[in-house]
């Protein structure tokens, strides 16, 4: 889906006009790929307020992948944060997603130079639901990729670092070839690790299972999000690790990710997961996770940042 432009982007502590948001094309980030970005969302809830969902924490992930970059972020954790809700304001959304990037600019193109700039941009656009409005209610079909979550000394996946999601794009333009909406990746030992763009959560006779942090995934705050929500539901939630064909026999399947946010998986690999549609631990999570970023739930104010 082609992004909408809206007024500005924020780029290095100035809104400037969104055509005016370009970079030379021997930025050091363009050949290499070093460069942290996040992905945000603003919800509008229902009192009419927009909020930035957990604006703090993935502010703190970005800090914490430039650091693994060894890239010196130019602003300190509340610019960053002012920048983004800056960002939603002037372009008076609602709704909507958030980027904000740090990058190495021109200036030097040898691998080990520290000469380019650090220059940072926060964007936002319109964007609906990843993987689908239908996706979201009925599930989505899955393929377990070729590709490889890569261990830790190949890839810092605590990270969401911009090079490294080469697998990702490949892995996904695959899947969707193949006629499936998502790919799954296992890690070096085979184990499953997460989707492109998400994490995953089995259910499997009431016990809901994450692959652990210290695997080769992501941090991401979603999956966080629903940890501490299917807990505070007195659902027995573990994180270890999880078998290819456990994903086939499983209840339940689901994504969480900021894009994806809470997406029920209906088949892998041509096997149907449970009854093929949303099952109820899944249905009642996105629920409680709505209730939160677009409803009325007033437990968790601490995630929301109001513009
Ligand atoms: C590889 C990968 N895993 C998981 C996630 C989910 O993370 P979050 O819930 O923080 O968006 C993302 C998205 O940022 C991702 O790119």
């Amino acid at each position: 889906m082609a992004i909408k432009k809206v007024d500005t982007i924020w780029v290095d502590g100035e809104l400037v006009p969104w055509d005016s948001a370009t970079d030379h094309v021997l930025a050091h980030t363009l050949h290499y790929g070093v460069g942290a970005f996040e992905g945000i969302r603003a919800y509008q809830r229902a009192d009419g307020r927009t909020q930035i969902f957990r604006l703090r924490e993935h502010i703190d992930r970005l800090i914490d992948s430039c650091v693994i970059c060894t890239m010196d972020p130019a602003y300190t954790r509340e610019q960053l944060m002012q920048a983004c809700i800056d960002t939603v304001r002037s372009n008076k959304m609602a709704s909507c997603y958030l980027r904000p990037l740090v990058y190495l600019g021109a200036g030097a193109l040898g691998l080990g130079s520290f000469e380019p700039p650090v220059r940072t941009i926060v964007a936002c656009y319109e964007w609906g639901a990843y993987l689908g409005a239908d996706g979201l209610k009925k599930g989505i079909k899955c393929m377990i990729s070729g590709f490889t979550r890569a261990n830790g000394n190949a890839a810092m996946n605590k990270g969401k670092i911009c090079g490294q999601y080469v697998t990702s794009v490949l892995a996904k333009r695959m899947a969707i070839k193949s006629g499936f909406e998502e790919a799954l990746m296992l890690d070096p030992q085979g184990y499953v690790a997460e989707g492109t763009g998400e994490n995953i959560f089995v259910v499997k006779n009431g016990v809901v299972r994450t692959p652990q942090l210290a695997g080769a995934i992501l941090a991401g705050i979603t999956r966080d999000t629903t940890i501490q929500l299917l807990r505070e539901q007195g659902v027995d939630v573990r994180e270890e690790a999880i078998a290819r064909d456990e994903l086939y026999i499983a209840d339940e399947v689901f994504l969480t990710g900021t894009a994806a946010e809470i997406t029920p998986v209906r088949d892998i690999d041509h096997r149907k997961i449970g009854k093929g549609e949303a099952g109820p631990i899944t249905r009642r999570l996105q629920e409680a996770f709505f209730n939160v970023v677009t409803g009325s739930d007033a437990k968790h104010d601490h995630w929301l940042s109001y513009i």
